[in-house]
């Protein structure tokens, strides 16, 4: 097959893995640690935070995919109002029944399972409390894979829409096992603002004691080694420059980086070349900045009242290439005393919308949110 006709290796989308991982090794090989060192490991409980976009799911997903190469099984937990309740009334049944079932050697890779075992009860619907059925499961599980030296991987995705009830009954669970040397292990993803109001309420003690790894944007070099393998994994070449560049339109930023590398791609196959040169990354620049635009941003910005959107304006005008701002200066521009702002500026941090990456300042929080401010038709320059 020419590579011409080669399929685009790049994943410019929310919650599909990328072909080739940047940046995330030593996370993955803590976390491998982890699993085989045994339930006294800190990487038992994970919070996962990080920005939109910034890979979090990709790195569950990881996780998930370790866990499997050691034996372990994954349960998602779905931060609905019926979080405990799948789990007891169907992922754990499942896992049960997968253990006696005929898939069972694929499902534990590598491991052998003795056949036959009691059929599982469901859990009684009409209990009103969950705790004790979630814990009676999870030991149940835990038991008989413990037998092959495996165990029980807890994934919750989008924690910050978690309920904190729920949440605390899934943690009790946890601990609860882990107290008594199971095998068990609970990662949690979600956005940072979320996580710290979920983390002020009571009954999330243990939570608040997990592990916090805050996702970074992916450093320059990994990022262009990224850029390199997965045009490679497509057949294609992409020169030094070209990776080069790419790396700095994108910024670290896991889906810019699948977003550049998508569309230089595409615009290599119109030009009908099989390189991947820095003339056809440099000629999408725009395109990625219209796209973070519409994809990213423009859905962000939806919910935010006129008060924070002036605010936001006023970064953008008075950010000179992308540098942090003072809320003395944004306030003066703004024609109010720097204390009028407090409300909105939290308000704005709490969104993730905005960072302070120095005390008195702030910045915005992800790529290209000041051109697609400034390039807004309600844009009007505050004066
Ligand atoms: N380590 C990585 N290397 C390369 N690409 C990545 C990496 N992590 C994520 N991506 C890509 O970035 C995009 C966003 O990833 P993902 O959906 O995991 O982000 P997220 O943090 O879960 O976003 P959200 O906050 O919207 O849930 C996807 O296109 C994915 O393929
Ligand atoms: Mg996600």
């Amino acid at each position: 097959m020419s590579s011409m006709s080669a399929r685009n290796p790049f994943r410019p989308t929310f919650g599909v893995s990328p072909t080739v991982l940047a940046g995330r090794d030593s996370l993955l090989q803590s976390f491998k640690l982890g699993l085989a060192e045994g339930p006294g490991s800190p990487f038992r409980a994970l919070l996962i935070s990080g920005s939109r976009g910034m890979g979090k799911t990709v790195l569950l997903n990881e996780f998930e995919d370790a866990a499997a190469s050691q034996g372990w099984i994954t349960l998602r937990a779905y931060p609905d109002n019926s979080m405990v309740d799948g789990l007891v009334n169907s992922a754990i049944p499942e896992a049960l029944q997968n253990l006696d079932g005929p898939q069972s050697k694929r499902m534990l890779s590598g491991v052998a399972i003795p056949g036959i075992a009691t059929v599982t009860a469901i859990a009684d619907p009409t209990k009103k409390d969950p705790t004790p059925t979630l814990i009676s499961r999870l030991r149940e599980l835990a038991t008989r894979l413990q037998k092959h030296g495996s165990g029980i991987l807890i994934t919750l995705d989008e924690l910050q829409s978690a309920n904190v009830d729920l949440l605390h009954v899934l943690a009790t669970a946890v601990q609860d096992l882990l107290r008594d040397d199971f095998d068990i292990a609970l990662v949690a993803a979600g956005l940072p603002e979320g996580i710290d109001r979920l983390l002020q309420h009571e009954g999330t003690t243990f939570i608040r004691r997990a592990e916090r790894i805050l996702l970074n944007p992916v450093n320059h070099e990994d990022s262009v080694e990224m850029f390199l393998d997965t045009a490679a994994e497509g057949q294609r070449h992409m020169t030094s420059e070209a990776a080069e560049l790419a790396a700095q339109i994108s910024k670290g930023y896991p889906y810019s980086m699948q977003l550049t590398g998508s569309l230089a791609w595409a615009r290599s196959t119109l030009d009908n070349s099989d390189t991947i040169q820095a003339e056809q990354v440099d000629a999408v620049r725009d395109e990625v900045v219209r796209r973070m635009g519409m994809q990213v941003h423009e859905p962000s910005l939806h919910q935010v009242p006129d008060g924070e959107l002036t605010i936001l304006y006023a970064i953008a005008q008075l950010s000179k290439n992308g540098e942090m701002v003072s809320t003395g200066d944004i306030a003066h521009l703004m024609g109010v005393k720097p204390n009028a702002l407090s409300m909105q500026r939290k308000q704005l941090l709490s969104r993730g919308l905005v960072e302070v990456p120095k005390y008195g300042f702030l910045n915005f929080t992800l790529p290209y949110m000041r051109e697609h401010l400034l390039n807004s038709p309600h844009h009007r320059p505050i004066t």
